[in-house]
Order: C-alpha cells, then sequence, then structure tokens
C-alpha cells in the first residue's frame, strides 16, 4: 500500500471525466491562471473549498489552516493574500468558517493539544474578546457556534487590515471581503453579513455582523453569496 494506488486510480477518473467536459481546461490551466475568488478556509477534511462552491480548477486560489486564522505575522497566509491579490487581481476574498470546528473547540474548552494551542492563540483571544457574549448564550454547542461564527468575523477584519488589501482599494481595485460559515450538518453555506468592499466600510460591517446575528447557526444560508453582495452594490 505504499504507492496509494487507489488514489492514482481516481485521478485518472477524475481527470477523464474533466477532459471529456471540458476539452481544454487542462491545456489552458498549463498555460495561466485567473481565479476570481481567493478562498481562506480551515484544513478541515470535511470542508473541501472548491466541492463546497462547485468551481473547477482554476476558479478558485485556495488558502487553509486550522480553524481559518489570518494573522498579520503568519508569513504562508499574509503571501497567498498578496500574491491573489496583486499578481492574480482576484475579486472576492471569502474566509470561510465552519460550525464544529475542533481548533475552536479545543479553545472553548481549554484543550491542550501541543503546538496546535499555539497556533490557536488567535483564537483564544477572539474567546476573551467576546466572552460576555458567549457567556449569555445556553449550552455549549451554542457557544461553540457562535465562537466558530465571530472568529469568521475577526479574521475578515484580519483581511481588511492587510497591507495589499488597503494599497488595493487605495488604487479603487475591485475587491470585497466575505465571511461565511459553512455547515457540516447540511453542507450549506450562510453568509455572515459581514462584506467589506472597502476601507471605510469594515467598522460597520464588523459591528453589524458582530452584535445583530443571532448565534447558533440559525442564519439564512448564502442564496448567491456574491451576488447578493453585488446587489448592495459593494461588487465594483
Ligand atoms: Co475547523
Amino acid at each position: 500500500m505504499r504507492e496509494l494506488s487507489e488514489l492514482f486510480a481516481q485521478n485518472r477518473i477524475w481527470a477523464e471525466r474533466l477532459r471529456t467536459e471540458s476539452p481544454d481546461l487542462f491545456r489552458e490551466l498549463a498555460q495561466r491562471q485567473a481565479p476570481g475568488y481567493l478562498w481562506i478556509g480551515c484544513s478541515d477534511s470535511r470542508v473541501p473549498a472548491n466541492h463546497i462552491v462547485g468551481l473547477l480548477p482554476g476558479e478558485m486560489f485556495v488558502h487553509r489552516n486550522v480553524a481559518n486564522l489570518v494573522c498579520p505575522q503568519d508569513l504562508n497566509c499574509q503571501t497567498a493574500i498578496e500574491f491573489a491579490v496583486d499578481a492574480l487581481k482576484v475579486r472576492h476574498i471569502i474566509v470561510c468558517g465552519h460550525y464544529g470546528c475542533g481548533g475552536v473547540q479545543a479553545v472553548l474548552r481549554g484543550t491542550s493539544l501541543g503546538l496546535l494551542s499555539r497556533w490557536l492563540e488567535p483564537v483564544e483571544g477572539v474567546r476573551r474578546q467576546h466572552a460576555e457574549q458567549l457567556a449569555h448564550l445556553g449550552d455549549e454547542t451554542r457557544r461553540l457556534d457562535r465562537l466558530c461564527e465571530l472568529n469568521v468575523i475577526e479574521q475578515v477584519a484580519q483581511v481588511c487590515a492587510a497591507a495589499c488589501v488597503q494599497g488595493a482599494w487605495d488604487r479603487s481595485q475591485a475587491l470585497t471581503v466575505h465571511g461565511w460559515i459553512y455547515a457540516l450538518s447540511d453542507g450549506l453555506l450562510r453568509d455572515l453579513g459581514v462584506c467589506v468592499a472597502g476601507a471605510t466600510e469594515l467598522e460597520a460591517a464588523y459591528r453589524t455582523a458582530v452584535t445583530a446575528r443571532p448565534p447558533g447557526g440559525t442564519g439564512p444560508e448564502v442564496t448567491g453569496g456574491v451576488a447578493d453582495c453585488a446587489a448592495s452594490g459593494a461588487d465594483r
């Protein structure tokens, strides 16, 4: 089993299917990529970025880490954002968390996970920052749901603070940052209502998302996400 032959077999089937559906796809992708989106999501195996939103290879630039964190000092994440914004000129950055995130749960429960505990320190910061709101929620499941949501909202703010994102907005480059959350239980996305298309929009969007939304994953599903944002005039 050293060769993982079943994965190679599945790869051949996958490539053949794509070639049948789009005969030119791989030839074109070998020349260039021009994705419209940057996805920043959790590494969780149950949240496969392209599959969830039905996108083909070449359509979405993806960065994933445990608990979908965006930290100023994380060269990996920051360079992915910079490359997506400055070189690929993506029009949308989507921070997508998920309910039942093990990393967020570990923080909520105070579970020690070795090196991962250090990685998750920003989530502990989010928990502390919103401790009062979380304390008012009844059971642990609702607190976990809400902390997963709040974590996404905070990471959206971190994306907006990135120098390359600020720079893009300064030169009127079309770029919108979105905060979504995915439910493992039904496979559907929810829009957290924090949609930012310019430096001046963050504060109001952040405040609304943090204070106004009913906690616990009861919000509306994304019915077009990006299109919804465009309808509100944010997609310039
Ligand atoms: Co997760």
